[in-house]
């Protein structure tokens, strides 16, 4: 008996050193030390024995089943300890080393410059406001002076979108000057306001040329304002875009909806006036027409030519931009390469 009680240890102890996950410790502890275990019954069966053999027997088989007892408790406690340990030893983190960087999304540097000049335009008073980029004929040509059949229509390659429908023909608005219109149909001087947005032109493109591209379009109108008024206002724009230094050039030029008529020019960035690829060899970009508001376009919205005056401009955003940065290449804004917008 003794002799079977030692086997039944051995290989008790054999089986729990198998052991290596948590859930099959109790299928060993019901088997050799639960109420049908050989363990059980040769203790349930000691009181058929004979004192003497009573005694030795049971010491032996309560000492097998203290010792099979403690060996599950550690075996246990180093099973949860492995649990615990060895994910850390195979998946270790290095808590010293640096993070990944995230990439951090940015503003389009068009946008960022329209927000600039609007900002600098709203610190002199100017309100802004929006229109559509779907515009009637009306708005983009009848009513700025160029009819049917103008001369003048040849200098905006426009998008149609209705053919022959007069001035009811929609296109994609060529300028931001409609929305001169738009602004004076409902309000009644003084106004002061600016229009940013999207134009259209059907035009190839180049180094200076896009065919999608932002203005801002600027008009104020009240009494007595002057080319005075004008010519301050966008050197004041230029010193806060560019600072004191950049040069700014006022020559005459023609649109039908101002007169007198001129188009602005700025000292180009990229080779500082000596000529360059960007300012095609002349030292100047230009950047924005202007003029005072043509008193036939006044009159046409109600609004007395002969008391009031106003003057208008539409500024090229990404020629700013392109001075501001040293871009030499419109194209790039749209061309959505990464390696491009990453420097701003
Ligand atoms: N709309 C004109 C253009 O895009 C610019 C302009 C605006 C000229 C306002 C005069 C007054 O060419």
């Amino acid at each position: 008996m003794l002799e079977q009680l030692k086997q039944l240890e051995a290989q008790a102890l054999e089986e729990l050193d198998r052991i290596d996950k948590p859930r099959e410790l109790e299928l060993w502890r019901v088997r050799h030390l639960g109420k049908k275990s050989s363990l059980t019954s040769v203790l349930r069966s000691l009181a058929t024995l004979p004192l003497g053999e009573r005694r030795k027997i049971g010491a032996q088989a309560n000492e097998i089943k203290r010792a099979l007892e403690s060996s599950l408790n550690e075996k246990e406690k180093s099973l949860q300890e492995a649990s615990f340990t060895s994910p850390l030893e195979s998946r270790w983190l290095d808590i010293t080393l640096p993070g990944r960087p995230l990439p951090v999304g940015r503003l389009h540097p068009t946008t960022q410059i329209l927000q600039d000049i609007c900002r600098v335009f709203k610190n002199m008073g100017f309100q802004t406001i929006e229109g559509p980029d779907v515009e009637w004929d009306y708005y983009n040509f009848e009513a700025l002076n160029i009819p049917e059949h103008h001369p003048a229509r040849d200098m905006f390659a426009t998008f149609w979108i209705d053919v022959g429908a007069g001035a009811k023909a929609r296109l994609l608005r060529t300028h931001t000057s409609p929305m001169q219109i738009r602004l004076m149909e409902r309000e009644r001087p003084p106004i002061r306001a600016i229009a940013p947005g999207r134009v259209y032109r059907y035009e190839a493109t180049d180094a200076t040329h896009e065919s999608v591209f932002f203005n801002v379009e600027g008009l104020a109108v009240d009494k007595n304002i002057s080319l005075g008024d004008l010519k301050g206002t966008l050197y004041e724009f230029c010193r806060c875009l560019f600072g004191e230094d950049r040069q700014v050039r006022f020559r005459c030029d023609y649109f039908p909806f101002v007169e007198p008529g001129m188009e602005v020019a700025i000292g180009c960035s990229v080779c500082d006036g000596v000529g360059c690829r960007l300012c095609g060899h002349s030292g100047w970009i230009e950047t924005a027409g202007a003029g005072m508001v043509h008193p036939g376009v006044l009159a046409r919205v109600g609004i007395d030519p002969a008391v009031y005056s106003g003057f208008a401009f539409g500024v090229g955003v990404e020629r700013i931009a392109m001075l501001r940065y040293s871009v030499d290449d419109i194209r790039l804004f749209y061309s959505n390469d990464l390696r491009f917008l990453r420097q701003f």
